[in-house]
This record gives C-alpha cells, sequence and structure tokens, in this order.
C-alpha cells in the first residue's frame, strides 16, 4: 500500500483500478508470447515453410490499432475503447482457434493486432490520468511488468499444451487451444473494465467536471487531494494538444519525435523480439532436441525476463536512464556476440557449445530487461512538449510495432541466408553501436522535470543535452 501527500493509505479501488487497466498490458505479452510454442504444431498441421509462419508472427504487430486509438480514445472515452480492445481481444483469439487455414490465421492475428495496438496505447495513457500522483510511477511500471508476465505465462501454458496436456486422447500440440485461451483472461478484462469509473481527465476534457470529482471521490481521495488534482488536470488542459501543427511549424518539436523514433527503432533493433519469437526454435538450433526442452528453455527466458525487469525499477531514478543504458548495451552486444560466436563454432555437431550459448542468450534478456526494454519507453513518455504529446507518443509507439513487425519477419529468412551464428553476431554488433547513439542524441532525464525539458528542446539545446 502507498500513501498519499496527506499521509491517507491509498485505497483497494486504486490498485482495483490499476491492475485491471494493466490487464491490457497481460494481454498484449500473452499474444507477443505464444506464438513462439504454437509455431511448430501450426507447420506441421498447415504443412506451410517459413515465410508464412513469419507473416502470422508479425500479422499482429502491424498495429494500425496505434494509429487510430487517439481518435477512438479521444472521442468516445478511454473505458469504452479499452472496452472494445477486450471484445476484439476475444473474438480475435477465437478466430485463431478456429483457423482453417494459414490465411484465416493470418487474419485473425491481423485482428489481434488492433486490439494490442488500441489497447497498448489507451490503457498507460488510461492509468497515467487515472492515478494519484503518488502512486502514478508504480501504476505505469504496473502495465510494463504486466506485459513481461503476460510473455512467461503464455510460455508456460505453451510448454504444458506442448508436451503434457491430453485432449480427445491426443497428448501435446495443442496450437488451437493455446490461442484460444487467451480469450479467457480478455473476458476477464472485459467484466472488470465495467466496474472502472471513466478517466477523470477525459471526462473533464469533455465538460464534465461533477463526473470527474465523483470519480475521485469514489478513488477515496480527500477534499484537498481531489483539490490537488483537479488543479493539476485544469493546468494541464489549459495546453491544447496541436501537434500535426506544431510538427508543420516548429522544428524542435520534430527533432524531439525524430528521438522518440530512434530510440523505439533502437529497442528493437537489439534482438529482443527475435528471442520472445523464435525462442524454441533457437534451443532447437543449439541442439536442445526435445519439444519439453525447447519449451522449458523459453519460460526460463521469460522469468529472467520479468525478474530482471525489476533490476531497472529499483535503479531507474536512483542512478539514472543512461548509465543503465550503457550497462545494458554492453551486456547485449558481448552476450549476442558469444552466442554468435558458439553457433559458427558449429554447434549443432558439438553439443557441449548448447549450454554455454544458452547461458548468454539468458545474460542477453537481462541486458535487455534491465535497461532497454523499460527505460526506452520512460524517455519516450517525457522528451516531447506537452501540447504535442499525443501525436509523440502516437509515432514512437507505432514505430516500436513497425520495426518490431520487420524484426519478426525477417529473423527466419536471415537464419537461411546468413545462418545463425552471423544473424547474432549482426544483432550483437548492433548493441555495441547503440551505445554512440546514446551518447551523441539522448539526454540524462533523471530528476528533471518535465517543463524543464521542453523549455530546453524549445531554446534549441542539443538533444542530448535537454536533460539538464
Ligand atoms: C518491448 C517489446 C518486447 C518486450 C519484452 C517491450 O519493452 O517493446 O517489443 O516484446 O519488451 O519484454
Amino acid at each position: 500500500m502507498s500513501t498519499s501527500p496527506s499521509g491517507k493509505k491509498v485505497g483497494f479501488i486504486v490498485y482495483f483500478i490499476g491492475f485491471t487497466a494493466a490487464l491490457a498490458g497481460l494481454l498484449f505479452g500473452l499474444d507477443v508470447g505464444v506464438i513462439s510454442g504454437a509455431q511448430q504444431f501450426i507447420e506441421k498441421d498447415f504443412k506451410i515453410g517459413d515465410q508464412q509462419i513469419e507473416l502470422i508472427v508479425s500479422a499482429l504487430l502491424w498495429v494500425f490499432g496505434t494509429l487510430i486509438s487517439g481518435m477512438i480514445s479521444s472521442h468516445f472515452g478511454r473505458r469504452r475503447t479499452i472496452l472494445v480492445s477486450a471484445v476484439i481481444f476475444i473474438i480475435g483469439s477465437i478466430c485463431c482457434a478456429f483457423a482453417i487455414d494459414e490465411n484465416w490465421l493470418i487474419a485473425a492475428r491481423f485482428l489481434l493486432g488492433i486490439a494490442v495496438g488500441v489497447a497498448s496505447f489507451t490503457a498507460p495513457l488510461y492509468l497515467s490520468e487515472i492515478s494519484p500522483q503518488t502512486v502514478r510511477g508504480s501504476m505505469i511500471s504496473m502495465y510494463q511488468l504486466m506485459i513481461t508476465i503476460g510473455i512467461v505465462l503464455a510460455f508456460l501454458s505453451d510448454t504444458w499444451l506442448a508436451s503434457y496436456a491430453t485432449f480427445g486422447g491426443v497428448t501435446g500440440g495443442h496450437w488451437r487451444i493455446m490461442l484460444g485461451v487467451i480469450a479467457i483472461p480478455a473476458a476477464v478484462m472485459f467484466a472488470g473494465v465495467l466496474f472502472l469509473p471513466e478517466s477523470p481527465r477525459w471526462l473533464f476534457l469533455k465538460g464534465f467536471k461533477d463526473h470527474a470529482v465523483k470519480v475521485f471521490q469514489r478513488m477515496h481521495l480527500d477534499d484537498a487531494e481531489i483539490e490537488a488534482e483537479v488543479r493539476e488536470i485544469e493546468d494541464s488542459l489549459k495546453v491544447k494538444q496541436n501537434g500535426f501543427q506544431m510538427f508543420l511549424q516548429n522544428s524542435h518539436f520534430r527533432r524531439a519525435i525524430g528521438l522518440g523514433i530512434g530510440l523505439q527503432i533502437v529497442q528493437q533493433l537489439t534482438g529482443i523480439n527475435v528471442i520472445m519469437y523464435y525462442a524454441p526454435k533457437i534451443f532447437s538450433l543449439a541442439g536442445f532436441e526435445t519439444v519439453s526442452q525447447q519449451m522449458w528453455g523459453t519460460v526460463i527466458v521469460g522469468i529472467t525476463n520479468v525478474l530482471a525487469t525489476f533490476i531497472a525499477i529499483a535503479f531507474v531514478d536512483r542512478l539514472g536512464r543512461k548509465p543503465i543504458m550503457y550497462a545494458g548495451f554492453v551486456v547485449m552486444g558481448l552476450a549476442l556476440l558469444t552466442v554468435g560466436l558458439l553457433f559458427n563454432a558449429d554447434i549443432a555437431k558439438n553439443p557441449q557449445l548448447g549450454l554455454p550459448a544458452m547461458g548468454a542468450l539468458l545474460v542477453f534478456i537481462v541486458g535487455f530487461a534491465m535497461s532497454a526494454g523499460p527505460i526506452i519507453w520512460v524517455i519516450c513518455s517525457e522528451i516531447y512538449p506537452l501540447a504535442g504529446r499525443d501525436l509523440g507518443v502516437t509515432c514512437s509507439t507505432a514505430t516500436n510495432w513497425i520495426t518490431n513487425a520487420i524484426v519478426g519477419q525477417t529473423f527466419l529468412t536471415m537464419l537461411a541466408t546468413l545462418g545463425g551464428g552471423n544473424t547474432f553476431l549482426l544483432y550483437g554488433g548492433m548493441n555495441v553501436l547503440f551505445v554512440v547513439f546514446f551518447i551523441l542524441l539522448v539526454p540524462e532525464t533523471k530528476g528533471v522535470s518535465l517543463e524543464k525539458i521542453e523549455k530546453n528542446l524549445m531554446s534549441g539545446l542539443p538533444l542530448r543535452k535537454i536533460g539538464r
């Protein structure tokens, strides 16, 4: 339990709101994670090759939802938008389970991508708008953590359904259930969100001030706290969102947009999702032959990802963003270079290399989860001027998903043309180069107010200095 400025405990209702909205993160993680365990069975059932598998993996990621969610959520409200995304999650998951061929599956994953896009834009926005100031950081981190938990739950459910579960006399290989079962948490989110209040900031925006105050009362905030929240909302609403106009007219804003886009490209080119989507395949290339070895290896990857995220949460406000990012890139770069060298030493014929290669892969996951995973999202939420924040976040989030799709869609082809070793060497090398990107272009934003960052940006300081 946290304590509010008046010393009062923050009530259960606030955590209920935080948890329910963060379920959107869980669904996002489930849909990202589930495909790694399902693909080898889909491949066998539909008798398809690498290119169709790449399309099934990446259809989720052409998340046009991100582009339209700003409009939907500002028109219909955050809560209704999350409800709509829950319904699409349910329909998409059921369509995946009943897919009659690979094209059907690609279409169903594309539909799920709309839900993921809408949810990944709206849920953090809703959380940041409804959380009392004292717990805002932890509520948004809860969303990030839920993504990694979703991924690990998907890996666990895949492992069970791939190897142990018996349905209709068949043991293992139940890819339809793997994909369909996600309809259940989506239904739980739908039911939970029905009980959530609308975002007070959105209510204000639409002129329902009384209703907004009632939401705060329902959250058991006292009069002084409500007054402070209302004042903050009124202040922030004085700044009208005019992102497009600002984009056309202001080169400093364009620099910030460019930085956000660059940061998200860097996050994806670390190679994290190569491992999130294709871990069992990588384990099999490294000589782990049985499905259960591959699946348990994947579960360990997921758990490592969750646990190492806590390192970032603990240190991001103490050590700063940049030192953690430098450490993360060095760890990620060295780890992937090691994986690449071991693969090039003909890992398939030298089983004793399998274990060190997988150890290095886990070190890479630690490097990502303690740094680029959460911190790129943090910096992207800090660098935009208030009046252009919606547009800025839309651009960087869309970039995240588009690059994510490209990485997901090219890995198997890279394996086939470059070979495993060279593919990992390439990703490893890029991680080392990203240190230079951070040195030259990225500001340290620890402990600096958003107003100060905005002022520095607009006064023309180089990007790396706008955090001073
Ligand atoms: C990234 C996702 C990735 C996840 C893994 C997020 O920060 O944006 O692409 O799958 O971390 O934990």
